[in-house]
C-alpha cells in the first residue's frame, strides 16, 4: 500500500495566515498540520509516501520532512500547478502507484483516538476480504452538508449514493478526505471530465466503483475523533483539543518521530542518531523520555 498526501489549494478561508504560507504547514498547537496525516499513513503501515502541493509550497514541505529518512519513511514529492480536483493527485500520482493499492489522505485531514479502523482497512483492503476495490469511510456528523455524504446501509455496508456538499444530505455520514483505492485509480481519474467547478472530483471517481459494485464504506466509531482545519476557528479547537489531551496524558498526538520508533521504522540506534540531531528542547526532551520508558 502506497500513500499520497494531498496538501495543496489556495488555503482562502485562512488568508492571511496563508498569504505566505501553506496551510498545511500552519500549526497545530505544537506541530506543523502535515504531521497528524503522515502520522496517521505511518499507523496504518505505509512506508512510501507521495506529497502533492504547490510550486510554492514543496519546497518549504520538502525542507521539513526531507526525503523520509529520518522517520524511517520513503517521501517523494509532486507538484499540483493549479488546485484541479483532489482526483487529480491520482493522476499526478500515476508513476508512483504503479500498480500497487494507494491510500490518500487531505492535508488539512486530521484524526486521533483509536484509529485500529485504518490499519484493519488498510489490512483488509490489500487482502480484498471484503472484495472492494474502493473504501471510503463515514463519521457521523450533526450537519453533514459541507462535506462528502455517503449514505449506505447499516447492517451489509453497501453503499446506496455517495454526493458532494448535498443540500438534503441522504444521511449524517461524511467521508473524511482519506480514501483507499487499487491502482485504476489512476486510469479512472485520467479518463474523468472536469465538473461544472471545472475539479477532477473525487466523488465522481467514487461513484464510478459504486456503479461497478466496487466501494465499500467503513463507519469509523465514535472513539475517534476526526476534526477540521478549514477555518480559523477549527483549527483553534484543532489546537485546543490536542493541547488538551496532550497535558493530561503526557504523549503526544500525531509526532511522527515517535511513531517511527514505536513503529520499528527505525532502530534505537537510529532513533538515537535522530535525537542527537534534534534542537535541544521540550520536543527532543519528550523523544528522549520515551526511549527511557521504554527500556525502563
Ligand atoms: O475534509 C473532508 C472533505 O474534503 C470531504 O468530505 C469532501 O468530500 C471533499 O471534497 C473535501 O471537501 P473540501 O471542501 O474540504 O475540499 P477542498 O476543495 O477545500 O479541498 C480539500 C483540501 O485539498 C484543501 O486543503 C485543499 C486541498 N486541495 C484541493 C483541491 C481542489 C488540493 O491540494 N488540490 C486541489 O486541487
Amino acid at each position: 500500500m502506497k500513500g499520497i498526501i494531498l496538501a495543496g489549494g489556495s488555503g482562502t478561508r485562512l488568508y492571511p495566515m496563508t498569504q505566505i504560507i501553506s496551510k498545511q504547514l500552519l500549526p497545530i498547537y505544537d506541530k506543523p498540520m502535515i504531521y497528524y496525516p503522515l502520522s496517521l499513513l505511518m499507523l496504518g503501515g505505509i512506508k512510501e509516501v507521495l506529497i502533492i502541493s504547490t510550486e510554492r509550497d514543496t519546497p518549504f514541505i520538502k525542507t521539513l520532512l526531507g526525503d523520509g529518512t529520518d522517520i524511517g519513511m520513503k517521501l517523494s514529492y509532486k507538484v499540483q500547478t493549479h488546485p484541479n480536483g483532489l482526483a487529480e493527485a491520482f493522476i499526478l500520482g500515476d508513476e508512483f502507484i504503479g500498480k500497487d493499492d494507494v491510500t490518500m489522505i487531505l492535508g488539512d485531514n486530521l484524526f486521533y483516538g483509536d484509529i485500529s479502523f485504518f490499519r484493519d482497512a488498510v489490512v483488509a483492503h490489500q487482502k480484498r476480504t471484503h472484495g472492494f476495490n474502493a473504501r471510503v469511510f463515514g463519521y457521523y456528523v450533526e450537519d453533514a452538508r459541507r462535506y462528502g455524504v455517503v449514505e449506505f446501509e447499516k447492517q451489509t455496508g453497501k453503499v446506496f449514493s455517495i454526493e458532494e456538499k448535498p443540500l438534503e444530505p441522504r444521511s449524517n455520514y461524511a467521508v473524511p478526505g482519506l480514501y483507499i483505492f487499487d491502482s485504476r485509480c489512476v486510469e479512472r481519474a485520467k479518463n474523468q471530465k472536469p465538473s461544472k467547478r471545472g475539479e477532477i472530483e473525487i466523488v465522481d471517481l467514487i461513484k464510478t466503483y459504486l456503479a461497478d459494485n466496487e466501494l465499500g464504506v467503513t463507519v469509523i466509531g465514535r472513539g475517534v475523533n476526526w476534526l477540521d482545519t478549514g477555518t480559523p476557528d477549527s483549527l483553534l479547537d484543532a489546537s485546543q483539543l490536542i493541547s488538551t489531551v496532550q497535558k493530561r496524558q503526557g504523549l503526544m498526538i500525531g509526532s511522527i518521530h515517535e511513531i517511527a520508533y514505536r513503529m520499528n521504522y527505525l532502530d534505537s540506534a537510529q532513533f538515537g542518531t535522530l535525537i542527537a540531531k534534534t534542537p535541544k528542547g521540550p520536543y527532543r526532551h519528550y523523544l528522549e523520555r520515551i526511549v527511557q520508558e521504554s527500556t525502563d
